[in-house]
């Protein structure tokens, strides 16, 4: 099954979506008391939802049903349309529909991980070994370890000018060639949710495949930013196996969890989660499963509401065209790198020549002598710049990147001082972009970023140092109840 033959994308619809996701115009008071539109640099940790999702989902909510109901025509509608939705997902990511199947799973990317990892681990147990990368989100790390414990092994990142922040190959090759058979499988982003730097996800899946190992792609922070070619590539061996992602990174609200995968890889064992809906028959002393895909995998009442939006956004997307989206927003990295590369006193992490190596989405500094949690909220506080900081849930990498940049900038320093020090200060400030992201929101990130090098004792007094690092004002205050409550916006609905 394909889903219903695609329209071709076009620039028209492009420039329509860019334009049109819900909040790109929500306004803040800031600490200087004017009133402005905010930036959202905020993409890699949920992408703002396109209105065109909202506005389906809209559309979808008087018919809503369950999807476990048959007859009425409510579960009609909404079971053809969850189905519809796993289709659009496998035409997204080129996955062949005979030999793949995609399903949802409770909480993002790391729900798919976790049941990933529980079940290769049962399908062939022989092999004992998973091979990642230290550039990892947490959630596609600890899965593993628990499925895996004591052995997971992390491949560093590389460190050769033209490709710095990217996963090492030839360590990747040693390890494969170490462990051998013993790998069940590679689990690798496709894009670094920190420096936003893109992994050769192909070439790293020919290499598994030579060793009887499958290649899992973490792509949580790659499927809003640049096409997914799953299988049909014109080597097989480069053919993914599994591809995992979020809803809430591809402009959809909520989080169902999305995983991709060679039918043969889940077929053939219980399935990790039972219950509900993925069950032929069930007497007290015995039950049997379907053998169908998807609906083995998705014990439960679905999250339907989650799989239609992240299926509209999809289907969106691919209306936009990907390439052309991708094509884009490397264009923007490229022009805010230029931009930020201008500025005294920043240390962007990551190589920084995009022609070198490509960027997707997310690009991580900070500002010499300040701390990443007094950028982020002087950017928040005095410019409405929404950044994030800290590690992102990449703790080694992070580590890593900034053990980097000081030794090479502490040369009369040991090691252990070095580490000592990058412990410390450990955490960076994240910009991420979007489809609706534009050079003015870049251009904006700059010059804040100038001036609060250029005024930074200034804005330094203006702040109070938490225990934990987090910086608050001495006198503005953010008061979110005065903008939303779900208590006063049910009690205004209900009292109307
Ligand atoms: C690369 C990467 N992997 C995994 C995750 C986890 O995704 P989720 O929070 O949707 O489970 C994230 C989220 O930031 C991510 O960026």
């Amino acid at each position: 099954m394909t889903a219903d033959a695609m329209p071709a994308p076009s620039h028209d619809i492009l420039a329509k979506i860019k334009s049109s996701a819900v909040g790109l115009d929500t306004e803040y008071e800031l600490a200087t008391g004017e009133r402005r539109r905010r930036v959202y640099l905020d993409t890699t940790a949920s992408a703002l939802r396109l209105s065109v999702v909202q506005d389906t989902l809209d559309h979808f909510q008087p018919y809503y049903s369950n999807t476990h109901s048959v007859l009425h025509f409510g579960a009609k509608l909404s079971t053809s349309e969850y189905a519809w939705a796993h289709r659009m997902v496998l035409d997204f990511v080129n996955a062949d529909p005979e030999h793949y199947t995609a399903f949802f799973v409770g909480s993002g990317t790391t729900g798919g991980m976790n049941r990933v990892a529980r079940t290769l681990r049962q399908k062939r147990p022989e092999r004992d070994v998973v091979v990642t990368s230290i550039m990892e989100h947490h959630s596609n790390d600890l899965p593993h370890r628990k499925s895996f414990p004591g052995n997971v092994v992390h491949v560093p990142a590389e460190f050769a000018k033209s490709s710095i922040g990217r996963v090492n190959m030839e360590r990747l090759a040693e390890t494969l060639a170490e462990y051998g058979e013993r790998v069940n499988y590679v689990t690798i982003t496709g894009v670094s949710n920190v420096t936003g730097i893109i992994n050769p996800i192909h070439e790293i899946a020919r290499l598994a495949h030579r060793y009887g190992a499958l290649l899992v792609v973490d792509a949580a922070a790659m499927a809003a930013h640049l096409p997914i070619h799953t299988s049909g590539n014109a080597d097989p061996a480069d053919d993914l196996d599994v591809v995992v992602f979020s809803g809430h990174k591809v402009y959809a609200p909520g989080s169902p969890g999305v995983v991709v995968t060679r039918k043969d890889l889940f077929a053939g064992q219980e399935p990790q989660e039972v219950g509900g809906g993925m069950v032929e028959d069930v007497y007290t002393n015995r039950y049997t499963m379907l053998a169908s895909f998807p609906d083995r995998e998705e014990a439960g009442t679905p999250n339907i509401c989650g799989a239609i939006g992240l299926a509209a956004s999809l289907y969106a997307l691919h209306r936009a065209g990907m390439e052309q989206i991708a094509a884009e927003e490397c264009e923007l990295i490229t022009y805010a790198l230029e931009g930020l590369a201008r500025l005294d006193g920043l240390i962007i992490y990551g190589e920084t020549d995009s022609s070198l190596c490509r960027r997707a989405g997310a690009i991580s500094f900070n500002i010499r002598g300040l701390e990443h949690g007094l950028v982020a909220a002087i950017l928040n506080d005095y410019f409405n710049i929404s950044v994030r900081n800290e590690c992102f849930c990449a703790h080694p990498y992070v580590r890593e990147m900034i053990t980097e940049v000081l030794a090479q900038e502490e040369d009369d320093l040991s090691d252990e001082e070095i580490e000592a020090m990058a412990d410390l200060h450990r955490g960076m400030v994240r910009a991420s972009f979007g489809i609706y992201s534009t050079r003015a929101d870049a251009d904006a990130l700059v010059e804040a970023l100038r001036q609060i090098v250029a005024r930074s004792s200034e804005f330094q007094d203006l702040y109070t140092r938490l225990p934990g690092g987090d910086y608050v004002h001495k006198s503005f205050r953010f008061d979110p109840d005065t903008l939303f409550s779900v208590r006063g916006t049910v009690d205004r609905w209900l009292e109307a």
